[in-house]
């Protein structure tokens, strides 16, 4: 059967500034809360491998565009450093980091590959951190602050902005499940930071609209489908409450502009809702965004709870759910994650039928897979599972696009095999493999797959 998509759309990938670029101390960069951990407790990062270890972006910029060429790219995704920009996160701009951005931005276009431009991938500035990072307002204008600059600076050439990429991880990495400095536990403080970060989402939103600049503002969300064991209603409700934690806490936002009266009345119920102060409402209503770049790997499976909570533990959001593993799942073995494709078909559905059918795009799709070198034949890693994920994955892509879904594109997690935060590189995930000790780049054979498909809009299947 033949696959076949429009024309104009989007292939590609997705990356970051803290993973990617290296010089993650130098050429005027100030440190982030990953330099800061990583110098507190570098045991906690697999294999003692930290920050400044990646795969020297700042450095082959050129060299790595080329790549993105050969790879079949029409477009990728990366961030800006907030850090690097303006070292003290707020107050003077860095001007290296201007001339490096620049040029990265050019040579993409002059490759004619379309910069999508992301404004914050987890990366708060140390100094803005030190107070309090988005749990102080203060934190929230600073960040309006450099989304504004970085309109002024660049807004010129790039027409596809992103506020955040997967806002919820650094609350629940940071204030809940302690993956992310400052690993506090405390559901509290972690909806406060939620909640202020879509506040500064919508004052970036304002920010750009106030701006010269002409193209999309929007956001990327971590999508993950909540599916319930069961049909019996307890369970559903188990399900509802995991999607109004996990989904519904930034997509109503972005794209309703409000938050789902059933979300603030659990909160309000279990006494963990934020301070909202008047003009609140009117900002977050300004934040809807024009376009929605969604993440999806893996479905949340959940039943309802089986034992009482202990009332003197801290509020998390297990009071509300357990998480169940479906007998017969597909895994991905070298990650310890389910592989359910049909998901991105929902997320899309429920997107057409219940937010107004938005303009969206894949933005992160993929397989990370450890210890990858068992898969290297002939100098080469042979990733036939990688493509066949991707495969399976667009072809209910397809399908959504075919009841007239508004997805306009996909793009895979990532580029160039990257440094992952405190999993350093144990998952690879590129379409590009990267020797660590050499830096040099061999292209997988993921990587000539995708070019192929995007020269042929699409691809074809032995099936009928
Ligand atoms: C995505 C993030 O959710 O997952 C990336 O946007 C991250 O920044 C990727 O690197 C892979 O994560 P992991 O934990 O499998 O290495």
């Amino acid at each position: 059967m033949q696959y076949l998509f429009p024309k104009d759309f989007w292939w590609g990938s997705a990356s970051s500034a803290p993973q990617t670029e290296g010089e993650s101390l130098g050429a005027g960069k100030s440190p982030n809360v990953w330099d800061h951990w990583f110098e507190l407790q570098p045991e906690r990062f697999f294999q003692g491998v930290g920050p400044e270890n990646t795969s020297t972006f700042y450095h082959h910029w050129r060299e790595d565009i080329a790549l993105l060429k050969q790879t079949g790219h029409n477009s990728f995704r990366t961030s800006l450093s907030w850090a690097r920009l303006i070292p003290d996160g707020q107050g003077p701009c860095n001007p290296q980091a201007v001339a490096f951005y620049n040029q990265v931005i050019d040579e993409l276009l002059a490759q004619g590959i379309t910069p999508f431009i992301n404004l914050f991938h987890f990366d708060m500035p140390m100094a803005m951190q030190a107070q309090g990072g988005f749990e102080n307002r203060r934190v929230v204008e600073a960040y309006a602050d450099y989304a504004a600059l970085c309109f002024e600076l660049f807004g010129d050439r790039v027409k596809h902005w992103f506020t955040f990429n997967e806002p919820i991880v650094p609350v629940e990495g940071g204030y809940l499940y302690d993956f992310h400095y400052p690993n506090v536990v405390d559901f509290k403080r972690a909806a406060t930071v939620a909640y202020h970060t879509m506040l500064a989402h919508a004052m970036a939103v304002q920010r750009f609209r106030q701006s010269d600049c002409d193209g999309d503002i929007g956001i990327i969300l971590n999508l993950t489908p909540s599916y319930p064991r069961s049909q019996n209603p307890a369970d559903v409700a188990a399900a509802n409450h995991a999607d109004l934690l996990f989904n519904r806490s930034f997509l109503d936002p972005a794209l309703r502009g409000t938050y789902p009266d059933e979300l603030v009345a659990l909160l309000g119920q279990y006494d963990q809702l934020p301070t909202c102060l008047p003009g609140d409402r009117q900002l977050l209503a300004s934040g809807i965004v024009d376009l929605l770049g969604i993440n999806y790997y893996q479905p949340r499976r959940v039943q309802c709870r089986a034992n009482q909570v202990n009332p003197a533990a801290p509020f998390m959001p297990e009071w509300l759910f357990d998480h169940y593993q479906m007998p017969g799942r597909k895994m991905n073995p070298w990650r310890g994650w389910e592989i359910y494709e049909r998901g991105i078909y929902d997320i899309l559905t429920n997107l057409r039928e219940n937010y107004n059918n938005p303009r969206c795009y894949i933005s992160e799709n993929g397989m990370g897979v450890e210890d990858e070198l068992r898969f290297l034949q002939d100098g080469r890693i042979e990733d036939n599972y990688r493509i066949d994920f991707v495969r399976e994955h667009l072809v209910w892509v397809h399908r959504a696009l075919a009841q007239g879904s508004r997805c306009l594109g996909y793009h895979m997690w990532t580029f160039i095999d990257n440094w992952s935060w405190s999993n350093a590189y144990k998952n690879r995930y590129g379409l590009v493999q990267l020797d660590l000790a050499t830096q040099q780049r061999t292209v997988k054979k993921s990587g000539l797959w995708l070019a192929d498909v995007a020269r042929q809009h699409g691809f074809t299947t032995e099936d009928k």
